[in-house]
Parts: structure tokens; sequence; C-alpha cells
């Protein structure tokens, strides 16, 4: 792949103060519960890892990896299941944890599979809420961080695999 210029968006402190501001968000409106977050590999492993330290009540954890057909900047909007959720979500407030949302297609794919779960509440948090290709409304609970337009790589998110481990998130110059 070719290597691209790029410029930051969000430093890591800004992510920071993002996470604790909706981590303690969360920790409020399920106070008293206990939820399951749901972490969509692979992207959303560092946010997920950061949000679950901040977070003041009980949860449990599970992953869920999504593949589309689709590489580098591009994705054909064609999504299935490679790695499923194993716990039993059957009367359990979910969470569905996101690096970014993009055209929206993943989440509400991912909304409707685990809505057949028999969940009791199905939310979604996202550390990015990306518009420009916006191809499905869908409701976001919980948004870090807008971001109008652009690819953007780190902190998890990357660009056929390079970039996942940057600390900040940088806007890709194509
Ligand atoms: C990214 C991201 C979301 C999805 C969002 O995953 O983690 O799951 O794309 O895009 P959408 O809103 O247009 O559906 P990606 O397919 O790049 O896989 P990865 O998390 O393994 O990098």
């Amino acid at each position: 792949m070719a290597k691209h210029e790029k410029r930051v968006i969000f430093t890591a402190e800004e992510i920071a103060r993002q996470v604790e501001l909706l981590a303690s968000r969360i920790s409020a409106d399920y106070a008293g519960k206990e939820v399951v977050l749901i972490g969509v590999l692979k992207g959303a492993f560092i946010f997920l890892a950061d949000l679950v330290r901040q977070l003041t009540i009980p949860i449990q954890l599970d992953f869920v990896r999504v593949a589309s057909y689709g590489t580098g900047t591009e994705s054909s909007g064609k999504i299935r299941i490679t790695t499923d959720v194993e716990l039993d979500l059957q009367g359990l407030d979910v969470l569905i944890v996101e690096d970014i949302v993009d055209s929206g297609l993943t989440t509400a794919f991912l909304k409707q599979h685990l809505a057949t779960r028999k969940a009791r509440s199905v939310k979604i948090c996202t550390l990015i809420d990306k518009r420009e290709r916006r191809a499905v409304s869908i409701p976001l609970e919980y948004v870090g961080l807008q971001l109008e337009k652009g690819f953007v790589v780190g902190y998890g998110l990357d660009c056929n695999e390079a970039n996942r481990q940057l600390p900040g998130i940088y806007e890709l110059i194509l």
C-alpha cells in the first residue's frame, strides 16, 4: 500500500477526555444495573479497553467480529458475522461498542442481529460518529466525537491493517 500523509484530528488527550465523559454518562444511566458491553472487532479494541476501565458499574464483556466485503478505504456494504457473541444475552442490557459509525450499515446489522438474542435493551456507543456517508438512520445513544468527513486511522482504526496502534486519531491525506 502507498504511504499517505497524516494529519492529527483528535489527540490522545482529547480522546481520553471524551472516553471519560462517555464512561461517566454510561455509569450514571446504567446505575444499579449490569451492562453487557460488546466490542466490535477489530477497530473497537482500544476504545473498549479504555472505556471499561472508567466505568463504575458491573459489566460483562464480549466481542463480535464482522466483515464487510471491501478493502482499504471502501466498504461494499455487504456484512457478515465472522465471530459471534458467546454470552447469553437474554433479558440483559447490551451496549454495542464501536470505534466508528460511518455508513451505519454495520451498526444497523448488529443491532438487528442482537435483537434476535432477546436482550432487554440494545444501545450503541461509538467513539466517532462520522456523517458523510451515512446510509441508514440509526440512533446512537453515546457518541464521543463528531467527524463530518475524511478517512481516519489510529486508536484502533486502520487502513489495510496499518496504523491501529497510534494513540491519536489522524486523517489520511489521500
Ligand atoms: C469499521 C468500524 C465499524 C465499521 C463502520 O470496521 O470498526 O465496525 O467499519 O462502518 P459502517 O458504519 O460504514 O458500516 P472495519 O470493517 O473497518 O473492520 P475493523 O474494525 O476490523 O477495522
